[in-house]
């Protein structure tokens, strides 16, 4: 047996450096998703691989349990969910996996956008997808080397939801509304138009009730209370977006992703003339999109266009 002496000199290092080797431990240990989770990067991603659903049931289960039908924002994330579908046996080698993407305009079958608000601009479509306005959901197909192909939305398939690592991520639900600081109305206005928006005005936070967007400083918050976050379940165009009594809000430092022009912002259906955050490669600026100037000279450029056909 060790015997410690309280007089030596020892001891006290031996309790410092037992704290110090702790604190080293929990600052390498990095955090991991819990199970059936699983962790890349900050992001959690769920495979519901004996569950098939339709769209709308799919996107309620994984709202349920803290996050989306699943975005994928850029390629490595396409990668790692390859990497982990290829390692969960042969008997899933060639499924189909619904995700996160939605056509939301059903008269054009390019008009799509993510649900959790991402603008990122990835898309792993196969060659000739998508090819019909009334197929506005989107598989990752197993049998075709993972690439994309739209789906009718009621048609059941297994499916991939999403969260964030942190334990409040990205939204909240809040009960009441914060008093209205910088406030954007706009009938049927979109999650996505609405983080973009209060993006460009230098805000950390974007909250949603359909057709009304606040844009908020962690103050004006303060006064509320955290609310279970199924009670923020309505819709906003497929998005999740509050109702009458909760607000829903969203932390834009999870919101890396932005567009690289107006084009890109016109795209995923957003019109309201502001000023806006675009990046191009690394550097980030701000941008007039849809404004009468900006109109005019995509009108314009439009027009040349035509003329040189
Ligand atoms: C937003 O998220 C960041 C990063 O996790 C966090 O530091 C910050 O406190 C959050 N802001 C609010 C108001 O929740």
């Amino acid at each position: 047996m060790i015997r410690i002496d309280l007089h030596s000199k020892v001891f006290p290092w031996l309790i410092i450096s037992a704290v110090l080797l702790t604190l080293a431990e929990g600052a390498a240990k990095p955090k991991r998703c819990e199970s059936p989770w699983r962790t890349f990067r900050s992001v959690c991603f769920m495979f519901a691989d004996n569950n098939h659903q339709k769209f709308e049931d799919a996107q309620t289960i994984c709202y349920k349990k803290g996050g989306f039908l699943a975005s994928i924002r850029n390629s490595q994330e396409q990668g790692f969910l390859i990497k982990t579908i290829q390692g969960m046996g042969s008997s899933l080698a060639r499924v189909r996996w619904l995700i996160g993407l939605y056509q939301y305009d059903e008269t054009d079958n390019r008009a799509y956008r993510w649900l959790d608000g991402s603008v990122s601009s990835f898309r792993n479509w196969m060659p000739t997808q998508p090819n019909s306005v009334y197929e506005r959901c989107t598989l990752l197909d197993g049998s075709n080397g993972y690439k994309w192909r739209d789906e009718i939305c009621s048609n059941r398939a297994l499916f991939i939801c999403r969260k964030d690592l942190e334990k409040d991520g990205s939204m909240s639900c809040f009960k009441g509304h914060p008093p209205p600081q910088q406030i954007f109305e706009k009938k049927g206005v979109s999650v996505t138009e609405c983080l973009e928006h209060c993006r460009g005005q230098g805000f950390p936070l974007a909250g949603s009730v359909p057709d009304k967007c606040f844009c908020l400083k962690p103050d004006n918050i303060n006064a509320l209370k955290e609310a279970e976050r199924h009670e923020c379940n309505g819709h906003c165009q497929n998005q999740h977006c509050g109702n009458n009594n909760f607000i829903t809000i969203y932390n834009l430092t999870y919101y890396t992703d932005t567009a690289e022009s107006c084009e890109d912002l016109s795209q995923l259906g957003l019109s309201n003339p502001s000023t806006y955050v675009t990046k191009s490669g690394e550097e980030e600026k701000l941008q007039n999109c849809f404004s009468d100037d900006g109109e005019r000279k995509s009108l314009k450029t439009h027009r040349d266009n035509s003329f040189n056909r």
